[in-house]
């Protein structure tokens, strides 16, 4: 069987390189993938990023499933065009991945379905949204209602913080037509964690959960990031919370999308805060995996993945177990100089040739690819295209343990300026300490 991977990060790597284990996989195109996906057995990069072409692509080659990895083309439709063209895809139509593209439809959605989050106000004109940061006062979190590539959100400690953001998002309309909108919401304190779900639409099937570090430095400090490391499980998730959250978050979204008539089948990411009285309250949908995310899950995954995305797509996901590694598994990004505002490029990354030929005798780590290519020495090297470069993901019997074999592993690999965060993981670590 061929499948067809969407993406070039290290989520679609960690998903392409899962579904290539399936004995009854036999090729899987990633499009446009990196070189981490280029190397790995089964894989097969596209230079493809188009639609129409990826559809063509698809029939011609003719792929079983095509499994989308980032949000840009399921907000353009992707799942709708193949679907046209009688192709099987999993994601979420360009109407339901609105969870993900419109704050404001996810705010309102919501309240319609009484899920749990934060209370809000949207605005279009910013007088109004002046006046009602006064009233509220701060700390208030500011979001444009479009995509933003990660740089939508405001948490502003102080009314001027908030103000300058109406300013920036509104007035002075830097974030273009993803600002014209706001989201005014109130800032929620507690843990922030990912739960994960598959659904066809009406059945759901949970993912491990996990959490991911945002900002760019150790402790929660400097600028927001896609991510620089997360691992799985997150063990502030309680059998008891686990439940709690699929009966009033997860249940009431895929039962409203479908009462509203956009049934959303797809991978379904809540993020969610865990407050100190021990709820969960929604921060945002993503209507994908999130990445890094990924990466510990798919190494903690022990299911054919194949499997899963067939019942997915079958509508029949409540015919199948997912079975998990019950170790932890961590996964630290390196990341590019510069990252995120300005990421340096085509520096030669040392260390990785040994570690595939080990990782290919061992389901203890992998390492996975996202701002990759092969350069340098008439291309018989890895080099940096940017942005986040790598994430080195490992299992350990704790997250202790999987901390330090993920650690072990980066200090063999390096490339001019990495940045990289010492402390993935901590907050899990210190819950077992308590
Ligand atoms: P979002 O893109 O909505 O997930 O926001 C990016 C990040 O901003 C989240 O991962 C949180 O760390 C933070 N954030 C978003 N909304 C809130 C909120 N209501 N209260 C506190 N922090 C938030
Ligand atoms: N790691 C966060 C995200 O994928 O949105």
């Amino acid at each position: 069987m061929k499948l067809l991977v969407i993406g070039g990060g290290g989520r679609e790597h960690a998903l392409a390189w899962k579904l290539s284990l399936s004995p009854r996989v036999h090729k899987v195109f990633v499009a446009p993938g990196n070189a981490g996906t280029a190397l790995e057995r089964k894989l097969e990069n596209v230079p493809i990023t188009l639609i129409p072409e990826l559809v063509e692509f698809a029939k011609k080659e003719h792929i079983a499933i095509t499994i989308v990895g980032p949000e840009i083309p399921l907000a353009a439709g992707i799942v709708d065009a193949f679907q046209a063209a009688d192709l099987k895809i999993f994601g979420p139509t360009q109407q339901a991945a609105q969870l993900e593209t419109s704050k404001i439809f996810a705010k309102e959605f919501m309240q319609r379905h009484h899920i749990p989050t934060a209370t809000y106000a949207s605005f279009t004109d910013p007088v109004l949204a002046h006046q009602y940061i006064d009233q509220k006062s701060a700390p208030l979190v500011v979001k444009a209602d479009g995509l933003a590539a990660g740089k939508g959100v405001v948490v502003a400690q102080t009314n001027e913080q908030a103000h300058s953001a109406v300013n920036a998002i509104l007035v002075e309309k830097n974030l273009g037509s993803a600002g014209s909108e706001i989201v005014i919401e109130e800032f929620l304190q507690g843990i922030e964690v990912s739960f994960i779900v598959m659904t066809d639409g009406q059945h759901i099937l949970p993912l491990a959960t996990s959490q991911d570090h945002k900002r760019l430095y150790d402790g929660e400090s400097g600028p927001n990031t896609g991510g620089m490391g997360a691992y799985s499980p997150a063990p502030f998730i309680s059998p008891s919370l686990h439940a709690k959250i699929i009966r009033d978050i997860i249940h009431p979204v895929i039962t409203g999308m479908k009462q509203e008539g956009i049934s959303y089948s797809g991978f379904l990411y809540a993020g969610l805060m865990i407050t100190a009285e021990n709820h969960a309250k929604v921060l945002e949908f993503n209507c994908r995996l999130g990445d890094p995310e990924t990466q510990p899950i798919m190494l903690r995954l022990k299911s054919d993945l194949l499997t899963l995305v067939e019942h997915a797509v079958n509508g029949t996901l409540d015919k199948v177990d997912v079975e998990w590694d019950r170790r932890a598994a961590l996964g630290v990004v390196m990341a590019a100089r510069g990252y995120p505002e300005n990421p340096r490029k085509n520096d030669v990354i040392h260390g990785l040739s040994n570690l595939i030929i080990e990782q290919n005798n061992t389901d203890s780590f992998h390492v996975f690819h996202s701002g990759t290519a092969m350069g340098g020495d008439g291309g018989k090297e890895f080099t940096t295209t940017g942005g986040r470069v790598l994430c080195i993901t490992a299992l350990g019997e704790s997250i202790k343990i999987a901390q330090q074999n993920a650690y072990k592993l980066i200090d063999s690999i390096s490339f001019n300026n990495y940045q990289v965060r010492r402390d993935i993981g901590y907050q899990g670590i210190n819950f077992y300490r308590k």
